[in-house]
């Protein structure tokens, strides 16, 4: 790959179903389809992207502990882990890099237990029920936070 800086992908357990998962709730689209959406939108910033999915916690966070070497941000849709996990929280903010949460559906709308998030309180912003759109705003909204971190000449 070039030199262009790389954000990170990350989607969390059963994302790899989308498209057939629930798709009165998900939608249509593959997971193969959320990955080109940010490549494509990232690639027009000049940025690339790392994208991983898994459907294990551990693996998830080693990605994230990775991403201190070869990634400027996070985009992040933790599914289930995001209602339950504290680890994966702790480590987004042990890497200390900018965090963009997302969630296909609007959780709000959905069961109480899926309105608590661990990850929120370490994101930087949030979007959430814009179905797979959401990916390409998270995108746009993190290559935005980059560029006041560091604008470019
Ligand atoms: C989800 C919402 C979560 O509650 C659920 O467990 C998922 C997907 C979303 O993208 O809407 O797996 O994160």
């Amino acid at each position: 790959m070039s030199d262009s800086p790389s954000i990170l992908l990350l989607n969390g357990p059963n994302l790899n179903l989308l498209g057939t998962r629930e798709p009165d709730i998900y939608g249509a689209n593959t997971l193969h389809d959320v990955e080109h959406l940010v490549t494509e939108t990232a690639a027009a910033a000049d940025y690339g992207v790392n994208a991983l999915q898994s459907n294990h916690e551990g693996v998830l966070i080693d990605a994230i502990h990775e991403a201190r070497q070869n990634s400027r941000g996070i985009i992040i849709n933790p599914g289930a882990y995001t209602h339950t996990s504290l680890a994966i929280a702790d480590a987004l903010a042990a890497v200390n890099l900018p965090v963009i949460e997302v969630h296909i559906s609007n959780v709000h709308r959905r069961e109480a237990v899926r309105h608590h998030s661990f990850v929120s309180p370490v994101a930087s912003s949030i979007i959430i029920g814009a179905g797979i759109n959401g990916y390409r705003l998270a995108t746009l909204q993190l290559i935005d936070l980059l560029s006041e971190a560091s604008p470019r000449t």
